[in-house]
């Protein structure tokens, strides 16, 4: 029997700071886990970080950091390709083509573009407006079937659908008309102080999030301080968000179920729970740690995983963008 081709998977993170505990469950460890099923592509989005006013210096540092803890949590460079959006330069240049089939009032649609633009008032830049054009670029010049985002992107991704049938349309069969993925298990990780809202590395409340690199001990001090509810039953239920957002932690770290943790916890109140919690958070990112501390000191290595990376992705990226370029009728080089 034939081997059927896999499917092309991509997905893009920004360069902003590390990972919290949520963006690890919910987008990075996943990531790594579908590398065997799929052909994957992880982008470290460096380009629409800009949209926001950063430290030339400091984004550097946060790039390179980002590379470092998306292979120390599994992202393996010998099954997948990692490379920095900036460095395949093809993406702003099918970008601007995508941007000239995207309508103005379609951009002022997204939800995105209206908080932050009312978040940075003083500084909604074009570039804030058209960010979700070149997501669509990242996505469509590889082909892509399958983009794994969160909530917050969903509204992007279904842009870009948009926009590859528009352009299809207009122009003959051209990409991929990509769809949403959503993990069976898709964990969303809440707030530790409040527990309707998801963790946000951007919360002003530091014990609201755990972040991918916080030290044991302050992994234990922020699962302590974690908002519960009056009684003292580790339980699931939609009236104890706290505790059921611990338990969803808990989980995923160990792999029991609900059924077990209740058991295992049955009448030991939510101090001992608490410290369980923390326990298996620190059990499973003590080793991603230890490795991302060991890639940022080599970084003669990192440095040549991007590099590969980047050929990879611009040969494929080129090509794409060449045919886009042709079928819009731009003079051939
Ligand atoms: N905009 C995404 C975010 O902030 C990051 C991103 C950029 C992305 N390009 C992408 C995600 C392409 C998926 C596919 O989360």
């Amino acid at each position: 029997m034939e081997e059927q081709k896999k499917k092309r998977i991509l997905s893009g993170i920004q360069p902003t700071g590390t990972f919290t505990l949520g963006n690890y469950i919910g987008a990075v460890r996943n990531w790594g886990q579908l590398q065997d099923e799929y052909e994957c592509i992880y982008m470290i989005a460096n380009l629409h970080a800009i949209t926001l006013r950063q430290e030339p210096a400091k984004l550097r540092q946060q790039t390179r950091e980002a590379a470092a803890l998306l292979l120390a949590c599994g992202i393996d460079p010998a099954k997948s390709l990692v490379f920095v959006q900036s460095q395949v330069p093809a993406h702003t240049q099918l970008s601007w083509v995508l941007s000239c089939n995207t309508q103005f009032g379609e951009l002022s649609r997204m939800t995105q573009f209206k908080d932050k633009s009312a978040k940075h008032a003083d500084n909604v830049n074009a570039g804030l407006f058209t960010y979700p054009v070149l997501m669509a670029a990242d996505i469509l010049i590889y082909g892509a079937d399958l983009v794994p985002v969160g909530a917050d992107q969903k509204q992007h991704l279904e842009l870009t659908r948009n926009i590859a049938e528009r352009f299809n349309g207009v122009y003959g069969p051209t990409f991929t008309v990509p769809e949403g993925y959503f993990p069976k298990q898709g964990a969303r990780i809440m707030s530790l102080q409040e527990p309707e809202r998801k963790m946000s590395k951007s919360d002003e409340n530091v014990n609201a999030f755990i972040l991918l690199l916080d030290e044991p001990d302050v992994i234990l001090r922020k699962c302590k301080r974690a908002v519960t509810d009056s009684d003292s039953r580790v339980a699931a239920s939609p009236d104890k968000p706290g505790v059921t957002n611990l338990m969803t932690i808990y989980s995923s770290m160990t792999g029991k179920t609900f059924d077990e943790i209740e058991r295992e916890f049955d009448g030991r109140g939510y101090g001992d729970f608490k410290i369980a919690v923390a326990e298996s958070v620190i059990a499973e990112l003590s080793p991603i740690q230890r490795e991302y501390k060991r890639l940022l000191a080599d970084r003669a290595y990192l440095e040549e995983v991007l590099k590969t990376g980047a050929e990879t992705a611009g040969r494929i990226a080129r090509r794409y963008a060449d045919k886009v370029y042709k079928k819009v009728g731009m003079l051939q080089l």
